[in-house]
């Protein structure tokens, strides 16, 4: 019965019920055994002072006075048995409605609850009414939506890894293999492009290091003044060699007495040579990239624009997510990235509070991309 009580919110909202009514009903008969006799013989010789003034008969009254408490006293026992039984029926009607309401939300919670850690993110529970319960019922889906929307994220970026890992390891296995069995030469040509392949993962574990750490804000983010057109100058200066070398002309188009920007000078510079980075690599010979930088009431924006291969449409709203590429081939070909660099980048300025978008006119036409930062107050 006490292993039965402790396990049922129900039962104990029922007992507590029960106990009230105990405590009302034990108050009841105590009154009636102590008070009663007390306050009727009171009210009664009130009465019979009003009979004396208007000449009655007090004196031999004293026998109808007992009869009539007796009537009265088991009237009253009476009228009190049927209250107790009142309340009783009450009391379990409430409790099986309160059963009902509360405990069954409360017990599709717990069935949910053990579901979620049994692995089974796609449980919700039922929401009803508006009440604190249903409030909890609204975050506890919320919760568990959360939950799996990270869990098949996890299982998407395992899959992903693998993959981005599997290519490089592949072709660094196929090489070893080709050269053990003297199908591929010894020569300078097989070595190199297995150097390629493990600088290739090499960079990926680096670019995979650093995405985890931007994503899960492991870093100490340093805002401070930042003079943009410093900022830019010095990206540029770091590229031209790389610009210089495959023919495409870099321009700069900062505004003059452009207002500081408030940012971390190094994660915004690892932003803009990002951005320029591709540039690069997605403009053919001969094209011209642009990176250029105005205010906009309390925002810097810089942009980066290129003559380039283009975004088709149908590609724009992908670039930012992770491993996302336009054309693998072509990023592979061309000893391209892994399609990581966008998802570091909008993280790195989404985390300084500002805005990272795209925009391209389509296949051949260019792109610009342009984030912002605020300006120092
Ligand atoms: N300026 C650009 N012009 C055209 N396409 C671009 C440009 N910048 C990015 N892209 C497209 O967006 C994709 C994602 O870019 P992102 O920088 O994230 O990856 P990546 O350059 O392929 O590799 P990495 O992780 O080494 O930077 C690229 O593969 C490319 O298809
Ligand atoms: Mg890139």
């Amino acid at each position: 019965m006490i292993d039965y009580l402790r396990h049922h919110l129900g039962a104990k909202l029922l007992l507590s019920y029960l106990a009230i009514i105990l405590v009302g009903v034990v108050t009841l008969i105590l009154a009636s055994q102590f008070v009663l006799p007390v306050t009727f013989n009171h009210h009664m010789l009130g009465m019979g002072t009003m009979n004396g003034m208007m000449g009655g008969q007090t004196a031999g009254n004293s026998g109808v006075m007992s009869t009539l408490y007796t009537d009265f006293r088991a009237s009253f026992n009476e009228a009190l048995i049927y209250a107790a039984l009142a309340a009783t029926i009450v009391a379990v009607a409430l409790s099986i409605y309160l059963s009902r309401s509360v405990i069954a939300p409360v017990h599709a919670m717990s069935i949910a609850t053990q579901n979620i850690a049994d692995g089974h993110y796609d449980k919700r529970v039922q929401i009803q009414g508006e009440d604190e319960l249903a409030q909890l019922a609204t975050r506890f889906n919320q919760m568990a939506a959360k939950l799996d929307q990270v869990e098949s994220m996890r299982q998407r970026l395992i899959g992903d890894v693998s993959h981005e890992l599997r290519t490089p390891l592949t072709a660094i296995k196929g090489s070893m293999e080709g050269l053990m069995d003297g199908v591929l030469p010894a020569d300078h040509e097989t070595f190199f492009q297995i150097h390629a392949e493990a600088d290739r993962l090499n960079r990926l574990v680096d670019d995979l290091q650093e995405l985890s750490r931007v994503e899960a804000h492991a870093y100490e983010l340093d805002l401070r003044p930042v003079d943009v057109s410093l900022m830019v100058k010095t990206v540029a200066k770091r590229l031209t060699p790389q610009f210089e070398s495959k023919h495409i002309a870099l321009n700069l188009d900062v505004e003059p007495g452009l207002s500081p920007a408030f940012a971390d000078e190094d994660r915004a510079v690892q932003v803009l040579t990002n951005l320029t980075g591709n540039a690069l690599q997605y403009t053919p010979e001969n094209g011209k990239v642009t990176i250029s930088a105005r205010q906009i009431n309390n925002e810097i924006l810089i942009s980066v624009h290129d003559t380039g291969v283009g975004i088709p449409a149908e590609h724009l709203q992908h670039v930012f997510d992770r491993f996302y590429r336009v054309d693998k081939s072509r990023s592979r070909r061309a000893g391209g990235g892994s399609g990581i660099g966008l998802t570091i980048a909008r993280a790195l300025v989404e985390a300084q509070g500002g805005k990272l978008q795209v925009e391209s006119p389509g296949s051949d036409m260019g792109s610009t991309f342009t984030f912002t930062m605020k300006k120092a107050p």
